[in-house]
C-alpha cells in the first residue's frame, strides 16, 4: 500500500470518554489520520474535525452524546458561518449501539464508527468530504456515513504501526470484545465477540513502546485475561495464555512495570498466577471484578462463579504474591436483588478487603437479558446500598493507604506533580504519590519513604531526606 501524500496540517480534537480502552482507541484513531495531515489541538474550537468516542456501559449515555453533540454544533454551524467547514465524528461504543438514531436525531454528524471500524477512518474522512461538497450543492442532507459492522478483516492487521508516542505509562490494546455475556453488560454486543491479537503483534508493538520511552505497560482488553495467541515460532509451539504473554512481555529490555485489566474470575489460570508469583515486573495490584456477594445474583448475572470461588481464587493469588493488593467493581441492585443478597455483598467485602474498588447502581442497557427481567430494584433502594458500600470501600481504602505510611515503597515517577516543584508518579499499587523533588526524578523508578496518607493518595520523601531527619 502506498503512503498517502502529506497533505496540510488540520487539526483534529478528540473527546475520549469511557475506558482505558477508548482513550487507546483515540490514540489510534489520532495515529490513523496522522497521514492526513491530521495533528491534535486541544479544543473543538480549533478543530477541523472532532470525534466523540462514546462510552454504553453504563447511565444515560445517549442522552449525554445528543448533549455533547448539541454543544458541537453550535460551533461547527459558527464554523460553517466563516466558510468553513467542521467534519464531526462519533466513534465508540454509543456509535455501535445506536448508530442509526445518532444519525436521525443529529443529522450534522458526518460520520458514525464502531470501535471495530477505526482503521477506515481515513476512507470514511474522505467520503465525508466529498459527501459535504454534495451536500452543499444539493443543499440536502445525504452522504453521513455510518460504519458499525463488526467487519470481516481484523482492524490491528489494516492499522498503521502506533505513532504516537504514549509516555512512561503506555497502554497496548492486547484482546478486545467478550463471550462471557453478563445479564447487565452492553459489551458483548457493542465490541463483539472475543478476539486476540496475535502475540508477535503485542510484543511488537510493546518493544516501538518502550523505544519511544514507556517504562510501564498496561495491557488491555473487555477480557484481558481471556488473551489467548498462538504461540510465535517459539520451540515449545502450542498456543500461549496471558501468564505466557507476560513472561515474555518482561524480558523486553526496559520494561519495568507490567499491568493487565479487566480481567474475569473464571479466566485466572494457573499459569496467569503463577505469573504473579515469578515476575517482580508484574506490579502486585489486581483489578478483579467480583459484581456481588451473593450466589443468587452472580447466577442471575450470569457470572458463572459462586462468591465462594472467587474468594479461594483471592486465596491461591495472594499466596502466590503476599501483598497483592486488590480491586473490584460492583453493581448494586441488579434485577433480584434483595436485601440479605446485598448484605453478602458487603459480607465479602469485609473478608477479602479491597485497595481501592468501584461500584456502580445497575442500569439497565437496551437489548442486555437483565433489562427485561423482573425483579427491578427501586432507585431509592439502589442509591441506599450504594451509599453503604461506597462508604465501607473508602473505609478500606483508606486503611490500605494508611499501611503504606511509613514504608518505603518504589515510584515510578511520571510527570509534575500538581504543585511547584513536586514531581509525581504511581506506587505498585497504583496509588497516586506526590513528593517534592527535582524533575530529573521523573522517568525513574525509585524507592521513596511514604510519609502521609490521603484519600485517593500518598505523599513521600526522598529516602536520603529520611536518613537525615
Ligand atoms: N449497570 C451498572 N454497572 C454496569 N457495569 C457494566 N454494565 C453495567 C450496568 N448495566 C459495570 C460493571 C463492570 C464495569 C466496567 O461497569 O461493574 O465491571
Ligand atoms: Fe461485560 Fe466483563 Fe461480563 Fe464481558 S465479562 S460481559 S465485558 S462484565
Amino acid at each position: 500500500m502506498s503512503e498517502p501524500k502529506q497533505l496540510s496540517l488540520k487539526r483534529l480534537h478528540v473527546i475520549t470518554w469511557g475506558c482505558q480502552m477508548n482513550v487507546y482507541d483515540s490514540l489510534r484513531m489520532a495515529d490513523v489520520l496522522a497521514p492526513l495531515g491530521y495533528a491534535p489541538v486541544g479544543s473543538p474550537q480549533d478543530a477541523d474535525m472532532v470525534i466523540l468516542n462514546t462510552c454504553h456501559i453504563r447511565d444515560r449515555a445517549a442522552e449525554k452524546v445528543f448533549s455533547e453533540l448539541g454543544r458541537l454544533r453550535r460551533i461547527k454551524d459558527a464554523r460553517a458561518a466563516e466558510g468553513g467547514r467542521m467534519i464531526l465524528a462519533v466513534a465508540g461504543c454509543v456509535a455501535q449501539a445506536e448508530g442509526a438514531e445518532i444519525l436521525a436525531r443529529a443529522p450534522y454528524v458526518d460520520i458514525v464508527l464502531g470501535p471495530q471500524t477505526y482503521h477506515r477512518l481515513p476512507e470514511m474522512v474522505a467520503r465525508a468530504a466529498h459527501a459535504a461538497h454534495g451536500d452543499n450543492a444539493r443543499g440536502d442532507k445525504q452522504g453521513a456515513i455510518i460504519e458499525t459492522d463488526f467487519p470481516a478483516e481484523d482492524k490491528f492487521d489494516f492499522l498503521p504501526e502506533a505513532s504516537a508516542p504514549q509516555g512512561l505509562s503506555a497502554f497496548l490494546t492486547i484482546q478486545e470484545g467478550c463471550d462471557k455475556f453478563c445479564s447487565f453488560c452492553v459489551v458483548p454486543y457493542t465490541r463483539g465477540a472475543e478476539s486476540s491479537r496475535p502475540a508477535e503483534a503485542v510484543l511488537a508493538e510493546a518493544r516501538k513502546l518502550v523505544a519511544q520511552g514507556a517504562r510501564e505497560i498496561v495491557l488491555l482488553g473487555q477480557n484481558v485475561n481471556a488473551w489467548h495467541g498462538a504461540a510465535p515460532a517459539a520451540p515449545d509451539g502450542g498456543v500461549w495464555g496471558l501468564g505466557r504473554l507476560l513472561r515474555e512481555m518482561a524480558e523486553i529490555p526496559g520494561v519495568a512495570r507490567l499491568r493487565y485489566t479487566t480481567s474475569h474470575p473464571r479466566d485466572m489460570d494457573d499459569a496467569l498466577i503463577a505469573a504473579h508469583r515469578d515476575l517482580p515486573l508484574l506490579m502486585p495490584f489486581l483489578h478483579l471484578p467480583v459484581q456481588s456477594g451473593s450466589d443468587r445474583v452472580l447466577a442471575a448475572m450470569n457470572r458463572r462463579h459462586t462468591a465462594d470461588d472467587y474468594k479461594r481464587l483471592i486465596e491461591r493469588l495472594r499466596a502466590a504474591r503476599p501483598g497483592l493488593a486488590l480491586s473490584s467493581d460492583f453493581i448494586v441492585g441488579h434485577p433480584g436483588e434483595t436485601a440479605a443478597d446485598f448484605a453478602d455483598t458487603l459480607a465479602l467485602v469485609r473478608e477479602i478487603g479491597f485497595a481501592q474498588a468501584f461500584s456502580f447502581k445497575y442500569s439497565a442497557r437496551p437489548g442486555t437479558p437483565a433489562a427485561g427481567a423482573p425483579g427491578q430494584v427501586p432507585e431509592a433502594e439502589k442509591d441506599q446500598r450504594l451509599y453503604a458500600l461506597q462508604a465501607l470501600l473508602r473505609e478500606q481504602q483508606a486503611r490500605f493507604n494508611a499501611g503504606c505510611v511509613g514504608l518505603t515503597l518504589p515510584v515510578l515517577f511520571t510527570g509534575p506533580g500538581r504543585h511547584a516543584g513536586q514531581i509525581a508518579g504511581r506506587s505498585p499499587f497504583l496509588q497516586p504519590v506526590h513528593m517534592t523533588g527535582p524533575a530529573t526524578l521523573i522517568g525513574q523508578e525509585i524507592p521513596v519513604h511514604i510519609a502521609a496518607a490521603h484519600t485517593n493518595s500518598l505523599s513521600a520523601t526522598p529516602l536520603e531526606e529520611r536518613a537525615c531527619a
